[in-house]
């Protein structure tokens, strides 16, 4: 049942987001509407490929395209140069050609990989997103940025790079383990902060529902964060303005998932917490109402984070902060909300009161 068709509108590199639920039997369809080259990989990993590969293949097949399958290990360990190699490797074995697609099926690990070699393999061969997260879904298949890491940095060596259409199916999260269930709701939180106060107060009242997988609520949810993206996106491709916005929350939550070496905090766990301490400098900054300020704080703890603060140093976050990858020459860039559904862009906070932040933050998990 596809219920929804938002645009990213790129000139060109323009594609749709497909939104709906049960959508497998249509894949094949949308693929031959779009002209598709019939040699197509799907790619995915170890937990994902028991789940959904056979059903796409199959679908595949019935239409006459030649899919082949690859399956890699999962985490965000195979986001490396190594794994790509490889994945080139196997490529050429298969005589894999440039008149070609990639179908990245699974979170963002897979769709970040998938779509780096996507953009790089004979110069580039066509990319269909397939997210199975809810991060995924919400977040990394939308907006073209392609990755993998490096030893001194995630997200290092990368490119942008669109795919021809995003394929969101809602079926998939069924199966989705609850914590990462939860770091796609972190990013869902952003969103409402961010630009959709609408979205926000649907999740203050809808959030058990949420937290129970109820697929109306999902598809809700997945429906108004892909169209922020996209317009986002659409608005501002490479970064250079806009776009900052979706990283509200992320510079503290980046030194906090840094600071526990990516192993105390996932991604959007960490992404949570610093909407909260973000919030908590907004506020103290007199650009967040109080009654807003409480509102954020008492959604984020209703959910189920396990956090707990003594697995985190302190002196290890604080560094951490200027380490982040998104600091404007000497200055660290905050994307601080400003009411429910808009922020505002700050360089630098003081010292003092970042650290308060954090003491508040980590005051609400002991
Ligand atoms: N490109 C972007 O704009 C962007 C934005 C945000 C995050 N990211 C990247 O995304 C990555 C994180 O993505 P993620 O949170 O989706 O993690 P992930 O890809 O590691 O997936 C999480 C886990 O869930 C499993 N899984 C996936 N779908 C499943 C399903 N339907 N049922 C059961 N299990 C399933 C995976 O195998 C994995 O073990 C990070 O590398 C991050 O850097 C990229
Ligand atoms: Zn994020």
């Amino acid at each position: 049942m596809l219920t929804q068709r938002i645009d990213v509108q790129l000139e060109k590199r323009s594609y749709p987001i497909y939104i709906g639920a049960d959508l497998v039997s249509h894949f094949a369809t949308a693929c031959q509407d779009h002209g598709i080259p019939t040699q197509c990989v799907l790619v995915t990993d170890k937990h994902v490929a028991p789940l959904y590969a056979r059903q796409l293949l199959n679908e595949l097949q019935r239409h006459g395209f030649e899919p082949t399958l690859i399956i890699i290990p999962a985490g965000e360990y195979q986001k490396c140069l190594r794994r790509t190699n490889a994945l080139y490797t196997e490529l050429l074995e298969r005589g894999i050609s440039r008149k070609s697609v990639l179908i990245a099926l699974g979170g963002g690990v897979i769709g970040d990989l998938v779509g780096f070699v996507a953009a790089t393999y004979q110069r580039g061969v066509q990319l269909i997103h397939v997210p199975t997260t809810l991060l995924a879904q919400v977040d990394s298949s939308i907006g073209g940025k392609v990755g993998i890491n490096h030893p001194l940095g995630k997200n290092m060596i990368g490119a942008f790079y669109q795919p021809r259409f995003v394929w969101q199916d809602v079926s998939y999260l069924s199966t989705l383990p609850p914590r990462e269930l939860l770091c796609g709701i972190g990013e869902v939180v952003k969103y409402g902060i961010i630009r959709d106060a609408e979205l926000f107060a649907f999740l203050e009242s809808h959030m058990p529902s949420l937290l129970r997988y109820s697929r109306e609520e999902l598809l809700y949810a997945q429906s108004r964060c892909a169209r922020i993206k996209a317009q986002v996106v659409s608005e501002d491709e490479y970064e250079q303005g806009v776009r900052v916005i979706l990283n509200c929350g992320h510079t503290l939550g980046h030194a906090l998932e840094l600071a526990g070496k990516f192993k105390v905090l996932k991604h959007g766990e960490a992404v949570l917490l610093g909407l909260i301490g973000e919030s908590y400098i907004a506020m103290q900054l007199g650009i967040l109402d109080e009654h807003s300020f409480h509102r954020i704080v008492e959604l984020i703890r209703s959910l189920p984070l396990k956090f707990k603060q003594t697995n985190l140093a302190m002196k290890e976050v604080f560094p951490a902060i200027r380490r982040d990858k998104k600091k404007v020459g000497k200055s660290v860039r905050y994307v601080l909300p400003q009411r429910i559904g808009t922020t505002v862009v700050i360089n630098d906070v003081d010292d003092t009161l970042v650290r308060e932040a954090l003491r508040y933050v980590f005051s609400l998990f002991r």
